[in-house]
């Protein structure tokens, strides 16, 4: 494996071998495209920050040696900085729970760890959630936040297995910071020669994930403006869901604002398919936009 290099002072560039095993499952995860999305990188920047983490795709592919990665959903949050701060405990968290839906009835067990999560939303809880519920994807209810995908039909995987990625986990992530933040408090932070990538939610598509937050893409393209001001390159991934041909999401980018744009296929869209179950696919295809500043 490659391993990343400083080249020039505190400055970074990645060089560090794929990461396919996800420490979280997510809905609008990179995995698939996150080495693309690296490569598009400058070859030199400072600071690395990552204000809409998730399940980190990205992060784990660059490896950086300095970063700040933040969310602003905070069980989310919580996770990522356990991670950073007492692995073993999110070892032990994961294989509580494991262990309970092995001796039990699965659903029934899966169901108690849902109800726990909804009283008290928590790091804990979501961990195992988001790996065991249907087809990893988290939904909220719009009115109340209310945790609401049922348990899936696959087996999550075995705590030792769970280990493994999160040791894999903290070797990548050894120089993040990892901050429960709103993008905008994150972005003031950045200077000149930094580098911020951004995986907004998808207006369209998302308004059921993520806690049913809302978020504004002008707001955002206003934030991403004053950051190129002050010399901070800025990635931007935009889904871009085609359908039968025909993008349904097009984003107005204000002129000027972007100096080059990359298209990156992923493939079939998850959340349609759960949607959409036993409905086929065909001609569902996934293009992601990748918008630079630089
Ligand atoms: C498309 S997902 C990111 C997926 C990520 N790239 C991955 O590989 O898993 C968007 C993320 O933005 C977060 N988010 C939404 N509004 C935010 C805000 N105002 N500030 C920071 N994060 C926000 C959501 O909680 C969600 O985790």
């Amino acid at each position: 494996m490659l391993e990343q290099t400083t080249l020039w002072g505190t400055e970074q560039t990645r060089r560090v071998a794929p990461i396919r095993q996800g420490l979280l499952k997510w809905v609008g995860s990179k995995q698939k495209t996150a080495v693309p999305i690296v490569d598009a990188f400058p070859s030199r920047f400072g600071t690395y920050f990552e204000p809409f983490l998730g399940s980190g795709a990205v992060l784990g592919n660059l490896a950086p040696q300095s970063a700040v990665a933040s969310d602003v959903f905070a069980p989310l949050m919580e996770i990522w900085i356990t991670l950073s701060k007492d692995p073993d405990m999110l070892k032990a968290w994961y294989a509580d729970r494991w262990q309970m839906m092995m001796t039990g009835d699965k659903v029934e067990v899966y169901e108690q760890i849902k109800a726990s999560y909804n009283e008290n939303p928590n790091g804990a809880d979501f961990l195992f959630l988001c790996r065991a519920c249907y087809g990893g994807i988290v939904r909220f209810r719009k009115r109340d936040g209310y945790m609401s995908t049922p348990c899936g039909i696959h087996s999550p995987i075995p705590p030792q297995n769970f280990a493994k990625r999160v040791d894999l986990w903290v070797r990548r992530t050894r120089g993040t910071v990892f901050r429960l933040a709103d993008y905008r408090e994150v972005f003031e932070d950045a200077r000149s020669g930094d580098l911020i990538y951004c995986d907004p939610p998808y207006s369209y598509s998302q308004s059921i994930l993520y806690g049913a937050q809302d978020f504004s893409m002008s707001q955002l393209m206003a934030e991403i403006g004053r950051c190129k001001d002050r010399g901070v390159f800025v990635a931007l991934s935009i889904d871009g869901h085609k359908e039968s041909g025909n993008y349904t999401f097009e984003l107005e980018t204000p002129a000027g604002l972007f100096e080059r744009e990359l298209m990156l296929t992923v493939g079939r869209s998850m959340l349609k398919r759960f949607q959409n179950p036993g409905v086929s696919m065909d001609g569902e295809v996934i293009a992601d936009r990748l918008l630079l500043t630089y």
